[in-house]
């Protein structure tokens, strides 16, 4: 059997060093809980970036999983799939009237919202002809291929790879002044994450997201938001353009949809759908009968087990005891948050509690140095979530000492 040594070995010596990984290494996950190597166990309070928003292992996906592999794994999108056309019809009365293009991660669905909206730019041009130009949002995060990371609004991501993508303006986040005051005849979308997850856990305001809205209309520009990481009950609503009473013209889903199997999506409302015709995009995996089918199992999950309404619940009450601390520790800056998608905004740096939090068991993020995000399964217990906010609390009192 392997051991710890051979794993690290083979990282170190066959593998791209593209993330700074910790010394662990997970052999089994179940709900919260992850088990390693070693037999310790951790509470994954951070589980796969917000991928598995159903805990890990969840009993529908496996279900679903193990019925489906042995019968059909894949096959192109030159055939129909039973699971895709169900999958899609679910996403679509979840969410709003429209078609579904299925891919494979969360930047593969927003390059397909990228092309989507020149697709529209051509389709409806301004006075100057052909509209291309994509309002984005500094802090933002949209992955990590060459028109995701054009179109994420944060240099360190983009450094080392010019020439990028043309036809991105970056403006600050929740300023619709900004956004009138970039408008030109080019302008052809806004593209944004109502709750910016890698860029600090900062929230869209109601004002900002219905004048986006507004002016899109005015304009006839495309609204796409990101639900990549915000969608598939994160913010305690289906997706998270629902907290603020519009709906978007193009949205994208990755991370949660496939409860840890690997699937994006791109959905376009029905008003706009028909500007993708044969030919114009594709992709060999994308929403093959394995994680259509994996992804049926995750709704089943979350109606089923009720998890929009204990992120809620679960998200107001991990809040109110972290604005308790804040209250404790006066390095605690903010404390912010929709459903289960949290932010500790501190004073200091984050990474002695991060690290102190592991040590002790329990799994969180830290982002953009001083963010501590907290991104707990969806059906996480009160139990979980007080024994975590007690090893948070250790990880506080070493830092304040
Ligand atoms: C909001 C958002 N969009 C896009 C992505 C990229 O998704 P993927 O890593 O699946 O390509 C991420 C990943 O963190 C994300 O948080």
């Amino acid at each position: 059997m392997a051991t710890k040594k051979d794993v690290f070995d083979n990282y170190d010596q066959f593998i791209f060093p593209t993330y700074a990984r910790l010394p662990v290494v997970f052999v089994k996950g179940k709900g919260s809980v992850l088990t390693d190597m070693d037999g310790k166990k951790y509470l994954d309070f951070f589980p796969g970036w917000g991928v598995s928003n159903v805990g890990h292992c969840h009993p529908k996906v496996v279900a679903a999983v193990r019925d489906q592999i042995g019968k059909l794994i894949h096959i192109p999108n030159n055939f129909f799939g039973i699971n895709q056309s169900k999958l899609a019809k679910e996403i679509i009365r979840n969410a709003f009237d429209g078609k579904a293009f299925f891919c494979n991660s969360g930047a593969e669905a927003n390059e397909a919202a990228i092309k989507f909206a020149r697709l529209f730019g051509g389709a409806f041009p301004g006075a100057e002809g052909g509209r291309f130009e994509i309002i984005t949002t500094l802090n933002s995060f949209h992955g990590r291929t060459m028109g995701a990371i054009s179109a994420t609004g944060q240099a360190k991501h983009q450094k080392g790879f010019a020439p990028l993508l043309q036809g991105f303006v970056t403006l600050p986040f929740n300023d619709i002044d900004a956004v009138r005051a970039a408008l030109t005849p080019r302008t052809v979308a806004v593209m944004l994450e109502l709750v910016q997850g890698e860029g600090g856990l900062n929230i869209a305001s109601v004002d900002y997201v219905r004048s986006l809205r507004q002016l899109c209309d005015e304009k006839k520009l495309l609204l796409i938001v990101d639900e990549v990481q915000t969608g598939m009950g994160r913010t305690g609503e289906m997706f998270a353009y629902k907290h603020y009473g519009i709906v978007p013209d193009v949205m994208t889903l990755a991370k949660g949809l496939g409860g840890g199997l690997p699937i994006g999506a791109m959905i376009a409302h029905r008003h706009v759908a028909h500007l993708l015709q044969p030919g114009m995009h594709g992709t060999t995996f994308g929403g093959s009968p394995l994680v259509t089918k994996a992804a049926l199992g995750v709704f089943e999950a979350l109606h089923k087990d009720k998890m929009l309404k204990n992120a809620r619940i679960m998200g107001v009450y991990m809040i109110e005891r972290l604005k308790e601390f804040q209250k404790r520790y006066t390095f605690i800056k903010e404390v912010r948050g929709v459903g289960l998608m949290i932010g500790v905004e501190l004073f200091i740096e984050g990474k002695g509690i991060f690290d102190a939090c592991f040590e002790n068991g329990l799994i969180i993020n830290c982002t953009q140095g001083k963010v501590l995000r907290i991104m707990p399964a969806l059906n996480v217990t009160r139990k979980e979530v007080d024994k975590a906010l007690g090893i948070l609390e250790k990880a506080l009192v070493a830092a304040k000492t």
